[in-house]
């Protein structure tokens, strides 16, 4: 009998520091990511892995047999992004250690400031995955996108088509204010997911499964940096993993959202929306008022428990937003971006009140407390 190969895909991310303010993750902090990964390779505890950057976070994607949320997996992450944040700190790169919360690990980089999304699947005849890395912005910038792909058979047409996605999917939705989650199925309940996920500062899609088999098809990252710390440390630069075709949404109707830019909060200092700006891995870099906030799409296959590899071993990657069919969305993004820095600190270019509540301008708005009277003593 055939028993399907159990595989996790984990993608690890953190920003350790960056050269020249928040813009990108230099080369020596690479080269550490890069020989840690291979070191694990060897010593047999990941089967493939691929190093990149989505502006100045350092993402380590990684494919092995030890499930999700294993323990030696985020030490692995961790001991490497401390290494590099060391690198960093001598180097007197930008934030060093920006994303490092706490000074001890303990099992799992939840909730320790590093972002992950992890998947455990049986490998399918072929499988193939894209993972999306974004920069400048918020868990939250998924909904949007994940809804589309798997919800709205405007933008799926498999959804309508192929009669295994007729059963429709399933969404896990976290709050992230009050740390608990509950699980919408559509197209039954479409319009209450539109309604809590709409409000994408506080719910975040974070899985999705095919109602009919609960095969697991999408995995992202919630985490709000802010409310770990307490305090504004910078954003929380989410990623996810998406699985497609053969009753899945093919990897096209997983990019056709991006096809227009669409706005998401978290442009300077985490406090402005923007534009998001679907990239290739060599424009994968925030500068004008850093940004505006990109995401780059990683495809690959998962072969026998690795990333699908040439025969010297290295790991096939698809750079999916390196190609003109989103240079309509890139060209959105620098318009809409112009249009929202003409407005300056005025909503809604800056973000609500609300949501500035985890930002630096509480300790503005204290200092001004005092100096306010009541109207009648004025
Ligand atoms: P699958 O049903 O094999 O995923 O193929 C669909 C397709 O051809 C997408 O364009
Ligand atoms: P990062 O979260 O990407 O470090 O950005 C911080 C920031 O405030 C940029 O303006
Ligand atoms: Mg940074
Ligand atoms: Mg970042």
């Amino acid at each position: 009998m055939f028993v399907a190969k159990k595989v996790t895909v984990s993608i690890i991310k953190c920003d350790v520091g960056s050269l020249a303010g928040h813009h990108i993750v230099p080369k020596p902090l690479f080269d550490i990511a890069q020989k840690n990964m291979e070191k694990a390779q060897n010593e047999g505890l990941i089967n493939s892995s691929f190093v990149f950057n989505a502006g100045d976070d350092l993402e380590l994607l990684m494919v092995h047999e030890n499930g999700e949320q294993n323990r030696d997996i985020h030490k692995l992450a961790w001991d490497t992004f401390k290494e590099a944040a060391d690198k960093a700190l001598k180097l007197k790169l930008y934030a060093a250690g920006q994303d490092l919360l706490k000074d001890a690990f303990s099992g799992n980089v939840r909730g320790m400031g590093p972002g992950v999304a992890e998947m455990e699947i049986e490998e399918r005849a072929a499988d193939p995955i894209v993972v999306f890395a974004a920069d400048k912005t918020s868990a939250g910038s998924f909904n949007y996108p994940l809804f589309r792909m798997f919800a709205d058979p405007m933008n799926t047409a498999g959804l309508v088509i192929d009669p295994n996605m007729l059963c429709g999917f399933k969404f896990e939705v976290i709050d992230t204010l009050e740390d608990k989650s509950t699980v919408l199925q559509c197209p039954a309940e479409m319009y209450e997911l539109l309604a809590l996920i709409g409000t994408v500062g506080r719910y975040a899609i974070s899985r999705i499964w095919r109602a009919s088999d609960d095969l697991i098809c999408a995995s992202s990252s919630v985490s709000k940096l802010s409310l770990i710390a307490g305090k504004y440390v910078g954003k929380d630069d989410p990623v996810m993993i998406a699985r497609a075709q053969h009753g899945l949404p093919a990897v096209g109707e997983i990019l056709a959202p991006f096809m227009h830019s669409y706005f998401v909060q978290g442009w300077m200092r985490g406090s402005h929306w923007g534009p998001l700006m679907p990239v290739g891995l060599k424009a994968s870099k925030c500068t004008a008022f850093d940004g505006p906030p990109r995401i780059v799409a990683l495809g690959f296959q998962v072969a026998n428990g690795k990333i699908s590899s040439d025969d010297e071993g290295k790991p096939l990657i698809a750079d999916l937003f390196d190609d003109p069919a989103f240079s309509i969305a890139r060209r959105e993004a620098i318009q809409n971006g112009c249009m929202l820095r003409r407005m300056g600190e005025f909503e809604p270019a800056r973000l609500s009140a609300e949501d500035m509540e985890y930002t630096t301008i509480q300790q503005v708005l204290q200092k001004l407390e005092k100096r306010f009277m009541p109207l009648s003593q004025a």
